[in-house]
């Protein structure tokens, strides 16, 4: 895979690691950062030798602030279009990842960087984590899914709260809505994603896989075809660990 200015890819044991790389900018989105990603998430998808995914951000203050306000208020309408269309791709793309992809989050956690966040299966907060939505604020909405994944993760109130007023929370708070499943101190980020990592990995491939197909399309069903959905995969694993 080539070198990448925004983004660092790196593979060991099985596992995938995702750096955003803009820690003089608070690891802010850009295009070129978007475009990176993409290539990096299209290689993972079809690479067996990848487990799980780790994503996480350089630098001590900030996971992501979210977009480059520079290139937003400067971009001309062309590029806005061609941002538009590509997000698209990029965040069905990372909600389509068939591996578990854990989120390391630490600093400012705000925008796009919730908004990514929101798109790992599991997240792992450290205690300097501060979650935001600042977009309403700014007088436009978000636009990589939060107004459809936040709600899914917290419930509808503390979703809506989120939105509208664009109000911060902290590590503690994220812990006890349901937004993050451990936090732990600084040092440990890392090591504790690792750690979740080799558990997962220490699992039959197919099982982890399909459980997580099995939660993340179930969720967009009624129950009664959840259900049937879970049967079928259940079996499919069957059938293919019986052959
Ligand atoms: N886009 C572009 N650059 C950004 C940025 C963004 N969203 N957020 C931060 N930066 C840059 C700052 O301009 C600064 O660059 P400089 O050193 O060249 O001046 C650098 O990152 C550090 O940010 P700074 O504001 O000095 O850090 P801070 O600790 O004082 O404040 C924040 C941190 C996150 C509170 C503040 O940077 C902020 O509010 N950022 C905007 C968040 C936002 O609205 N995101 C967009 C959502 S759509």
């Amino acid at each position: 895979m080539p070198p990448f200015q925004t983004v660092i890819y790196e593979k060991s044991e099985n596992v995938a690691y995702i750096t955003l790389n803009r820690p003089q900018v608070l690891n802010v989105y850009n295009l070129q950062m978007r475009d990176e990603l993409y290539q990096i998430l299209c290689a993972i998808k079809d690479d067996d030798e990848v487990k799980v995914a780790i994503l996480k951000g350089a630098g001590n203050k900030a996971f992501c602030a979210g977009a480059d306000l520079s290139e937003f208020l400067t971009a001309p309408s062309p590029i806005i279009a061609r941002r538009v269309r590509w997000e698209r791709d990029i965040w069905g793309l990372f909600l389509r990842l068939p591996q578990p992809l854990i989120g390391a989050l630490h600093g400012y956690i705000l925008g796009s960087g919730m908004e990514m966040a929101l798109c790992c299966d599991l997240r792992i907060a450290s205690e300097d984590a501060k979650f935001g939505l600042p977009e309403t604020g700014l007088g436009i909405i978000p636009a990589a899914g939060a107004t459809q994944t936040l709600p899914r993760v917290v419930g509808r109130a503390k979703a809506m709260e989120m939105l509208l007023t664009a109000d911060r929370i902290d590590a503690r708070e994220a812990y006890d809505v349901g937004l993050v499943n451990k936090v732990v101190p600084r040092a440990q980020l890392l090591a504790t994603a690792q750690e979740m990592a080799r558990e997962i990995i220490s699992y039959s491939h197919g099982a982890v896989r399909y459980a997580k197909q099995a939660v993340v399309r179930g969720l967009d069903l009624p129950l009664a075809e959840g259900l049937e959905l879970e049967r079928r995969l259940a079996d499919l694993l069957f059938s293919i660990r019986t052959q």
